[in-house]
């Protein structure tokens, strides 16, 4: 039976009175009507990475449903978002004509707190990809097990092509459009793909002439505003403390292991670097200039002064180029994307040779992959789990906005630190009680958190 009192619970959990086979008969039916809807209605998703990003997140929310034997009402109520807002933002350019851009908020649920999720400017971002990703960051802060909901929003536009005062219009009139419907307690937004600190400074700004002061409207802003030390490290910092905690299962720990690291950009460079300061030998490196590799380890430290210096990998002395397309299947002990989605496919996974795969990238393996690798007995730490450092980390902002009182970083690091140790000891039991993988066990978990708070509240009557 379903127990209340513990948020990791025993097997049954949702009770349904129907018999599991009617529910893997479902899960046919609803993944076979799920590809028909996609490939009829939804033919105009422009990228092959959003098309994965939204088939995986149904995927893997299924499956995890059946593995619950959640009830198919409940099931159908998660993933139905809370309110979906649509706003057209029309701004003055430099020159004084006048340009309009549509601007999205996704906000799919609030049972365990209040909504939270990235704002990206994109031209390819639609209303599908930006749901698929407000759901995600739904399980993902029931994974980390932090006080939130998920959301996650967007503008229509190419950053690139804006100057940085047509930006700060940009940012201000989507805030205007949305502002009574984010919120300390609603939705803090936060900085995603083509956002930064100052988007966020300039949302908290709008916001706070509608509501006075408010810094713990977004996080990710600059520290001279009520940002959190530690908040640039934390994604890649997370990933290490995950891979730690899955290591730990092995006897193993990151001194002496192989690494290979797909993408240089902020998780890349952090998790990289935290590697070397550990003993961890990064043998192979890639961002999009280009790939590198020395069996003896890189000099991390080294490639950022070159990186910074020069903008590219190219030429760095203490490594030699190497094919791109060779850097995934490279011999190593652990394979760590860090930059694009569905870079694992049914093309190159069964080349993969690393023992481990941390998902610091989100959706990284497409689900052929994903079958591929796990049939090779590949280990994969999933994304929804594995880079949830960053999100925690704008926890910890937001509490220290309420507090008003900043922590240190050795502070903020060590409760990072605890955080992703006790998320992987939640998925850990879950994988046992369900006899899963850690995908599944990580998606159940953030499932369950999220359907037991949604029977805890209620309905109307
Ligand atoms: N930054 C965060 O807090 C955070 C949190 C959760 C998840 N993520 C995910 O982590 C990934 C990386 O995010 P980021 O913030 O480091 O982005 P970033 O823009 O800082 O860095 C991306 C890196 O990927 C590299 N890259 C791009 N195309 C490439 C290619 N074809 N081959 C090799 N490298 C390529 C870029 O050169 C860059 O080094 C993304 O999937 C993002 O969604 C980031």
């Amino acid at each position: 039976m379903y127990c209340p009192m513990h948020s990791v619970p025993s097997k049954s959990y949702i009770y349904s009175p129907i018999h599991p086979s009617f529910f893997i008969l479902l899960d046919i039916f609803i993944s076979l009507l799920f590809s028909l809807t996609l490939h009829f209605s939804r033919c105009y998703i422009a990228s092959l990475s959003t098309m994965n990003a939204l088939a995986a997140t149904n995927r893997n929310f299924q499956r995890a449903a059946r593995i619950l034997g959640l009830d198919f009402k409940l099931e159908k109520s998660l993933l139905i978002p809370f309110r979906e807002i649509k706003v057209e933002c029309t701004i003055p350019k430099d020159d004084g004509s006048l340009v309009s851009y549509v601007g999205f908020r996704i906000q799919h649920d609030n049972a365990r707190g209040p909504m939270k999720g990235g704002i990206r400017y994109h031209p390819e971002v639609d209303p599908d990809e930006v749901n698929a990703l407000a759901q995600l960051m739904t399980w993902k802060t029931a994974v980390a097990n932090i006080p939130y909901g998920g959301a996650k929003g967007g503008i229509g536009c190419n950053p690139r092509d804006l100057s940085i005062n047509e930006l700060e219009r940009l940012t201000r009139v989507f805030t205007q459009k949305i502002h009574d419907l984010i919120g300390v307690q609603r939705d803090v937004p936060a900085p995603d793909m083509g956002t930064n600190s100052q988007t966020m400074a300039w949302i908290l700004d709008e916001y706070s002439k509608f509501h006075g002061h408010s810094p713990a409207v977004v996080t990710g802003k600059p520290i001279a505003l009520g940002g959190s030390l530690g908040r640039e490290a934390a994604t890649g910092l997370g990933v290490i403390f995950a891979t730690e905690a899955l290591f730990a299962e092995y006897g193993k720990s990151i001194a002496g292991h192989t690494f290979v690291i797909q993408g240089f950009g902020n998780v890349g460079t952090w998790a990289a670097k935290s590697i070397y300061e550990r003993g961890g030998k990064v043998i192979a490196l890639s961002d999009i200039s280009g790939a590198i590799k020395n069996p003896n380890g890189i000099d991390i430290p080294a490639l950022i002064k070159h990186r910074d210096n020069n903008g590219t990998l190219k030429d760095f002395s203490g490594a030699d180029a190497m094919d791109p397309n060779e850097l995934l299947v490279h011999e190593c002990d652990v394979l760590m994307p860090c930059a694009l989605g569905g870079v694992l496919n049914k093309d190159n996974a069964a080349d993969v040779k690393a023992k481990f795969i941390i998902e610091a990238a989100n959706h990284p393996t497409d689900p052929d992959a994903d079958e591929i690798l796990s049939k090779k007995g590949v280990i994969i730490l999933p994304d929804i789990y594995a880079n949830a450092g960053g999100v925690t980390v704008s926890y910890f902002e937001w509490v220290q906005n309420i507090q008003g009182f900043m922590w240190d970083e050795e502070k903020v690091n060590g409760e990072l630190k605890k955080y992703m140790t006790n998320a992987f000891q939640d998925i850990k039991k879950m994988c046992k009680t369900h006899n899963c993988d850690l995908r599944m066990g990580a998606f159940s978990l953030g499932l369950n958190r999220v359907a037991h708070a949604t029977l805890l509240r209620g309905w109307e009557a």
